[in-house]
């Protein structure tokens, strides 16, 4: 057999240059997104400054419709949290996530476990509301917390739904790892692509009657 050069072979050595340059080389992750616990898509080399693949398990309720999603991508390390995330806006709407961030080529080809979905309240309350296409909104409704969510979020930005984007405002119960989340910072969830301007994360407060 006649040896030739393919793609693969030709990105190996790339590979091999760079590591040995000491460069900083373009990763490669595994992107796509569908329904279900995992996807399967195509190896992409990432643009400038995603230094890192994702990928992410959700399970969501909207408005009482209930979805499970992976999404696998590359996305900037600095933006990236692995583990679990659980939001509720209200007893309809709501999602939990598991995340994996990782940094070496196509190291999000693997799937993750899919997140638990504990229902169970724990007492607390945070204001909450949804609205779309505004970017602030009033909290005038109350989520009541369920599992390990422990404090109350205020989030807003644009939110892109495949070719459609537009603003959004949204405000709830949070796990605390979903305060790593910081303004200016691009977050993909298991079906939606979010560009954060707000980012408020505050512990719950305690319940009236509840000693501390
Ligand atoms: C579910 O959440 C409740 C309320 O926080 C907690 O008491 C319970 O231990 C959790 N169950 C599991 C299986 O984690």
């Amino acid at each position: 057999m006649r040896p030739s050069v393919t793609p693969r072979t030709f990105l190996l050595a790339l590979a091999l240059l760079c590591t040995l340059l000491g460069l900083g080389c373009p990763l490669s992750c595994e992107v796509c997104r569908g329904s279900g616990p995992t996807c399967r898509g195509k190896m992409k080399t990432c643009e400038a400054g995603k230094d890192a693949c994702v990928v992410i398990v959700g399970e969501s309720s909207t408005k009482g419709h209930h979805s499970v999603n992976t999404y696998k991508a590359c996305m900037k390390f600095s933006d990236c949290y692995s583990g679990f995330v659980s939001t509720t806006m209200g007893p309809r709407d709501y999602m939990v996530s598991n995340t994996n961030c990782c940094q070496s080529d196509g190291c999000n080809r693997g799937s993750v476990p899919p997140p638990q979905n504990n229902r169970t309240e724990n007492g607390l309350l945070c204001p909450s509301c949804i609205v779309p296409f505004h970017e602030t909104c009033p909290g005038t409704q109350v989520a009541r917390c369920v599992g390990q969510e422990t404090h109350c979020i205020y989030f807003a930005g644009n939110v892109q739904a495949g070719i459609i984007n537009t603003k959004f405002a949204t405000r709830g119960c949070a796990t605390e790892t979903a305060c790593n989340t910081k303004p200016g910072a691009e977050v993909p969830s298991a079906s939606y692509l979010y560009f954060l301007r707000r980012a408020d994360c505050l512990p719950a407060p305690q319940p009236p009657g509840r000693a501390e």
